[in-house]
């Protein structure tokens, strides 16, 4: 539950967000693509997993085919491209969301747009308006030929710089080219970018994911970057080579955030912001330093989200979590910080968790690690898929390569496509594509293990993972140490990892076995008197955790019960009044 929009004084909200990849999220016109009102019908199955709020992935007007990004260029932030529907079905889906409580949170792609977007254009052609409206630098002469104006790269291979004929100058992409980024170190830009973000918060959504923030601004004086392992040009001349002293994360970030935060101040309702804050200085490793600058309690973010855990397996074993969760609470001491649970740009957490797991344990082990990411310090993002355990689509067998959407197929290879992480969700394992959509041509296909891991399936299963999910997820509500208490380490060597989460309200102890042989443990190993006592343990017992089991124990408060109500329920959904 959101604390501060519930008005506690709580400065950083904790929240479960379930992550929706329109595209392949729910096909209502059977047009073979993921649409807005595929999501509206699926809004009582979200419900159902118990999450405060929805992020959905981009749905604006962006260019066909892979030049788009998967929605991450943006053509028209005012409009919704029409292979995910009407600007009515949009409005639609907050209304029907609104209703089941549950919060909408849009994708703001702000460090760039398509190059087909109008401004981009102008710039192009030097309109006086908008010609600094993008990043844009004379060549520099390289042994007596042209060359871009600098050393920095493109996170998807090749130089961040491409020559435009019209202007005669080359322009700044981080990533595609299709995708130039906008000069967010100039105040105007950042006005028309608030202006378009102003246009969606008026219309009730209820707040942001922001992409690539770190990218958003750059060093005016387009300085290189030094490298990270020798000079240039005798190393390879990749983006994670370098360290990016100026060509991202720059202060100026800061202060924009600052005044994004305005703008979400103005609003009589809490809005969210969730910054994606997933580069670090050094090649882009080690984001929480970065990541933890966008979120001051006055100033800045919500949250930060990071990638951090998406490395976490059984094999990281207690030492590897433990080193996380320091660095968590090192970066992120009052809160803040956002793990995501896959996603659509990573490969997914069940493959990652059974590649050292034996076939037969793979299912406790995923399930003992959900426990864990569901009580590490921080909100949770859970991509779609993710409470069914999918696992990763192969290449090509279950997307043969003329199939592949992804952009990075054709810039980094096949080892870097990210269509593996957005095949359709398989709805129903009866029907044609799971019941994604009745279509011959599927967004992407459904593979064939998937099929067996459809809703309808672990719907009756009571031990299915969706049924443990949408457990774990209702538990977590219940528990006041999970919102905003640190946490302490108690064991991190041999299988035992134990941590103790406790604040004003709660005392809860969580105890992993990241091996497959039981473990068990003393409590007095780990606890002192008090604690033992607080939590209802006794000195001297064995307490046993089997193959990849776990222990939590904590009474969580009495709630209160609210006292029945003599009026029927209000017909128009609460508004969300913001802490004071
Ligand atoms: C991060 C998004 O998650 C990813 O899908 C996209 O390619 C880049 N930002 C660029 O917008």
């Amino acid at each position: 539950m959101n604390q501060s929009a519930k008005g506690s004084d709580q400065a950083h909200p904790s929240e479960v967000i379930y992550q929706v990849y329109p595209s392949s999220f729910n096909d209502a016109n059977a047009d073979g693509h993921g649409d807005i009102p595929g999501i509206t019908q699926k809004l009582d199955y979200i419900k159902s997993l118990g999450v405060d709020s929805i992020w959905i992935s981009p749905m604006y007007l962006s260019p066909p085919g892979p030049d788009g990004d998967g929605g991450y260029a943006v053509s028209d932030y005012r409009q919704i491209d029409p292979r995910y529907g009407t600007m009515q079905d949009f409005k639609d889906l907050l209304k029907e969301a609104h209703a089941r409580g549950l919060r909408v949170y849009t994708d703001w792609v702000v460090a760039h747009t398509a190059n087909d977007h109008e401004w981009f254009e102008k710039s192009q052609k030097n309109d006086p308006k908008y010609k600094d409206y993008y990043v844009w630098a004379d060549p520099k002469e390289w042994n007596g030929q042209d060359a871009p104006p600098n050393n920095w790269k493109s996170v998807f291979g090749g130089p961040a710089w491409t020559y435009d004929q019209d202007r005669k100058q080359y322009y700044l992409h981080h990533f595609l080219k299709s995708q130039p980024a906008l000069n967010l170190n100039k105040r105007e830009v950042q006005d028309a970018v608030l202006d378009e973000m102003k246009f969606w918060l008026d219309m009730g959504v209820d707040g942001f994911r922001i992409d690539a923030l770190p990218f958003a601004t750059c060093d005016e004086k387009l300085r290189d970057n030094s490298w990270l392992y020798g000079t240039w040009p005798n190393v390879n001349e990749a983006w994670d080579q370098q360290r990016f002293d100026h060509s991202i994360i720059q202060p100026e970030t800061v202060a924009f955030i600052g005044r994004i935060r305005e703008l979400m101040d103005s609003y009589p309702e809490k809005k969210t912001t969730i910054g994606e804050a997933t580069a670090g200085v050094e090649g882009g490793r080690n984001p929480l330093p970065v990541a933890s600058r966008y979120t001051d309690a006055k100033k800045g973010l919500d949250m930060s989200y990071t990638w951090i855990v998406n490395e976490l397996s059984p094999q990281t074993g207690p030492y590897g979590v433990a080193e996380i969760i320091r660095t968590i609470e090192k970066f992120f001491p009052d809160g803040g910080h956002c793990l995501s649970i896959g996603c659509h740009d990573i490969p997914r957490t069940f493959s990652r968790i059974a590649a050292s797991v034996p076939p037969a344990q793979q299912l406790a082990a995923q399930k003992m690690m959900m426990k864990l990411f569901f009580t590490l310090p921080g909100s949770v993002i859970l991509y779609q898929g993710e409470e069914l355990a999918l696992d990763q689509a192969r290449i090509p067998q279950d997307i043969p390569i003329d199939k592949l959407k992804d952009p990075t197929a054709q810039t980094q290879g096949l080892g870097a496509v990210r269509d593996g992480s957005r095949t359709p969700m398989p709805w129903d394992s009866t029907k044609p594509n799971a019941g994604f959509s009745p279509s011959n041509d599927p967004y992407l296909p459904v593979p064939a293990s998937h099929v067996k891991k459809a809703v309808d399936l672990q719907e009756k299963d009571p031990n299915s993972m969706l049924n443990f999910v949408r457990d774990l997820i209702a538990w977590r509500k219940q528990q006041p140490a999970l919102e905003n208490s640190k946490a302490t380490i108690l064991r991190e060597s041999g299988p035992l990892l134990a941590y103790l989460r406790k604040n004003d309200k709660q005392t809860l102890l969580c105890a992993f076995n990241m091996s497959g042989q039981s473990t068990s443990f003393k409590p007095e190993d780990l606890l002192d008197d008090n604690t033992i006592k607080e939590l209802g343990l006794t000195k001297g017992q064995t307490v046993t955790l089997g193959a990849y089991g776990s222990f939590l124990k904590g009474e969580p408060p009495q709630r209160q019960t609210a006292a029945p109500s003599p009026k029927p329920p209000p017909k128009n959904p609460p508004v969300i009044r913001k802490a004071s």
